[in-house]
């Protein structure tokens, strides 16, 4: 059975002090960081792009997890790839050529995420499924940190935990928005195998406590 996987959101930390943030998911038990791209177009706000990822990637000890909320990204896989990025995320709802965008960010190295709104069906992913490393389930409408987690995305995350069981797909389940210390033992009971977190970790008064106790949960999904 796999352990699940932390990955503190980059976009709830305090920019005024982005050394000192990355330091303290460095020295915690935090698997991966996240890093939130969007462009003004495929949500209503913009937050940081290259330049940044590359600072980050040499601040960062921890793999980079990087979530492209933006309107064409197969034009920036490879850019992206090259700033510091270990997984990349597209989303379904901005790929037209999804297969072809999966495929495009394992040939550049890194490994292949997809995201679903929250008004997305699973089944979309039905004939790509065994060629991504990871699914984003987003629990909130992607866009913005703090916001109240949506609770359809439980019953969401169980049929696609039997999706990936039935077609032997390696895909872990991500989930990301409003996740914290209340739900992650549902999730994670769901079939959720990486575990998003903003606001209730840079927002918590012991950040590294925080990212503890949500990677000492023991619910494991049952196969
Ligand atoms: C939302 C982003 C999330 C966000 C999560 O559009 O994709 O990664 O940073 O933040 P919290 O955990 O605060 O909801
Ligand atoms: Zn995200």
């Amino acid at each position: 059975m796999r352990k699940h996987l932390i990955a503190p959101s980059l976009l709830a930390a305090d920019f005024t002090r982005l050394a000192e943030e990355i330091d303290l998911v460095n020295r915690s038990e935090a698997d991966w960081l996240h890093y939130d791209v969007m462009d003004g177009r495929f949500v209503p706000n913009i937050s940081f792009g290259l330049v940044i990822l590359e600072a980050v990637r040499k601040m960062s000890t921890k793999p980079i997890d990087v979530h492209l909320m933006i309107v064409e990204p197969e034009k920036y896989v490879e850019a992206f790839r090259k700033a510091g990025a270990d997984v990349i995320t597209v989303h379904a709802e901005a790929c037209p050529h999804l297969h072809r965008t999966i495929h495009q960010i394992k040939e550049s190295g890194a490994k292949a995420g997809v995201a679903l709104n929250p008004h997305t069906p699973v089944n979309i992913l039905e004939n790509v499924i065994e060629h991504i490393d990871l699914v984003c389930v987003m629990s909130v409408n992607p866009g913005f940190g703090g916001q109240k987690f949506i609770y359809q995305t439980l019953p969401k995350t169980r049929q696609l935990k039997e999706m990936i069981i039935s077609s032997n797909s390696q895909a872990l389940i991500e989930i990301d928005g409003g996740v914290g210390l209340h739900n992650a033992e549902s999730l994670l009971q769901a079939g959720a195998d990486v575990l998003v977190a903003g606001n209730s970790v840079f927002g918590a008064k012991d950040p590294e406590a925080t990212i503890r106790q949500l990677k000492a949960f023991e619910a494991v999904f049952d196969y």
